[in-house]
């Protein structure tokens, strides 16, 4: 007897065969971490982003905005940002047949405990005291190394021009942070959003539409002075309970979280930042939006070793899905200044913020300046490129790195500390500069339009019934001619170009009957259906149908155009639309 699909399974196979999503590359096999978007999928995709830009673009559009940036990305920047070195996942190789496995997931599998964030050697250790095999042949396992998960490629012809696939859209926020801040008038806070493309070059993803090498990734940056951290909004979302998974409760084995609210996981100190802390409210409230309920989701905290390189604090965003558990959706980490100071100390650009006293103060402060003659002297014609440099780069990052190195490297030259002076002046400071702080909630978009299918998804008389919000629905309303005859197909072709011209996505279909039409409709998630019958010839009302409930009600045709846009955005119930049919 062949076994019961699971509903991922279930999912999989209405996804693929309705249009949502497949593997990517099918007739050549497939490629393992890659997913194609069929015209609902895309529609759906479009749709939760256009979400996430209300809740977190167009809601605070006076302090965040949203911009766009390369996917490709420079090796000085990911140099920088910290991601050649630390963006890797331990890789083992089975040393009789040759297949590689990520390390951490091979010995978790085995074990059954979790060892995320341990050190390649830690997990050779434990390879080692298990005598962990490999899964495939029962061969050798050689030593853990550490795996980049950077795309590499080249910039233009030169193979010494490297570049990468951006791992995060936060880096080209972060670089172009003094352009946007400056567009938006020099204020703080500040968010930059973006929502692009992203690539991983996972070792072994095994959890098809939920582990990509390429995915969207729908992030802010959020800047602000650590001096003045609070959060003016804090008291809309201060009441919102947060399921918190904590580094303290992980430490002691508790898997149950701990339920607070915003206001109590601050005080408690559990969240470091009110800026944190009302994002993980705003994205609680926007994945709710998307169908799935609070009990749902859970916000767990990562322990120090578990956290990326840049973060001081991270919680991660969970859902629970039926097959593989808890899932990553978002990521919400404080990242202080570690990005802006990176850039700064590799770019040696000001990305500094000036903020002015209340009253003026005398202070002492060091000036660095360069010894022209000497430089003429020693460097001949080259001193003229050395001195353009020096004067283009900011003074007091050279300083720092001259008192920390004892010499610059400036225009390919190595000049030692005798070419400079360090003058000390008291000077009169209106103000002073400093570095923002960061915090970051991140989203995934392809992880979230899985999940929102599944808690979408429920069966009805035998047959599937697509529960999506109403507002996020690939398609919004399905017309249907209740017989393939004039009038009544003259009427419901007019009414669906109506509909389409108000730019409504709406689906026109007259075959087959109309049971099987309304549960094809009801198979994608179309929240309305409008049939027109003998009756509209007569008084020209229409029939609309409730997905979720299979009510119907009639209406005045010239009433749907305006109806149903409301019906879609929430804004009146379903028994407001007509009367009963
Ligand atoms: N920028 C968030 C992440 O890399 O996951």
């Amino acid at each position: 007897m062949s076994k019961e699909k699971d509903l991922y399974e279930k999912i999989v196979e209405l996804a693929a065969r309705r249009g949502f999503f497949w593997r990517s590359y099918e007739i050549y096999g497939g490629v393992a971490g890659f997913v194609d978007l069929g015209p609902l999928g895309a529609a759906l995709k479009k749709n939760i982003e256009e979400k996430w830009r209300e809740w977190f673009i167009l809601k605070h559009q006076d302090f965040i905005v949203e911009i766009e940036t390369p996917v490709i990305t420079p090796r000085a920047v990911l140099e920088a940002s910290g991601h050649l070195e630390h963006f890797t996942d331990p890789i083992v190789e089975c040393r009789k047949c040759g297949r590689k496995f990520r390390a951490d997931h091979l010995i978790e599998d085995e074990i059954g405990e979790p060892v995320e964030g341990l050190k390649p050697h830690e997990l050779s250790k434990i390879i080692k005291e298990r005598n962990i095999k490999c899964p495939m042949c029962g061969g050798n396992l050689s030593e853990v190394r550490e795996f980049s998960l950077l795309f590499q490629t080249t910039i233009g012809p030169y193979s010494e021009n490297v570049g990468f696939l951006r791992p995060e859209a936060a880096q080209g926020m972060f670089t172009s942070f003094k352009r946007v801040y400056e567009a938006m008038r020099g204020k703080l806070p500040l968010g930059i959003g973006q929502i692009g493309k992203v690539g991983r070059n996972e070792i072994s993803p095994r959890q098809g539409v939920i582990r990509l090498r390429e995915f969207t990734i729908m992030e802010v940056e959020f800047f602000f002075d650590p001096e003045e951290p609070t959060c003016p909004l804090l008291p809309e979302v201060e009441n919102d309970e947060l399921r918190l998974i904590t580094c303290n409760l992980k430490m002691k084995g508790i898997k149950e979280p701990l339920i607070v609210t915003v206001m109590e996981g601050l005080e408690k100190g559990l969240i470091v930042n009110e800026w944190l802390a009302y994002f993980l409210a705003i994205g609680q409230r926007f994945v709710k939006d998307l169908g799935i309920p609070l009990e749902k989701q859970v916000f767990e905290e990562k322990l120090p070793h578990e956290r990326a390189h840049y973060s001081t604090q991270t919680f991660d965003q969970l859902v629970k899905v039926s097959r593989w558990g808890w899932i990553e959706v978002a990521g919400h980490s404080y990242r202080g200044r570690y990005d802006l100071s990176r850039h700064i100390a590799y770019s040696r650009k000001d990305l500094t913020v000036y903020k002015q006293f209340k009253e003026p103060k005398i202070l002492k402060v060091e000036e660095l300046e360069i010894d022209v003659e000497k430089l003429k002297e020693f460097y001949g014609e080259h001193y003229t490129k050395i001195v353009r440099e020096f004067s283009e780069s900011d003074k007091n990052i050279l300083l720092r790195e001259l008192e920390s190195k004892g010499y610059l490297s400036i225009a390919g030259f190595k000049i030692p500390k005798e070419f400079f002076k360090v003058k000390t002046v008291a000077k009169k400071v209106k103000g002073k500069r400093f570095i923002p702080h960061v915090v970051e909630p991140s989203f995934g978009a392809e992880r979230l339009l899985y999940a929102t299918l599944e808690y979408a998804y429920s069966v009805r008389n035998g047959r599937v019934v697509l529960k999506l919000p109403k507002d996020i629905a690939p398609i919004s309303v399905a017309v249907f001619p209740l017989v393939n005859k004039e009038p009544i197909v003259k009427i419901a072709k007019e009414t669906y170009e109506n509909l389409k011209s108000m730019k409504l996505r709406v689906l026109y279909d007259v075959s087959g009957s109309i049971g099987r039409r309304y549960a094809r409709a009801d198979e994608i998630g179309v929240p309305l259906a409008l049939t027109v019958d003998y009756r509209s010839v007569e008084d020209d009302t229409v029939t609309l149908r409730n997905r979720d409930t299979w009510e119907q009600i009639r209406v005045k045709r010239k009433e749907v155009y305006r109806k149903i846009p409301l019906y879609i955005k929430g804004e009146i119930s379903f028994e407001q639309l007509g009367e009963p049919a």
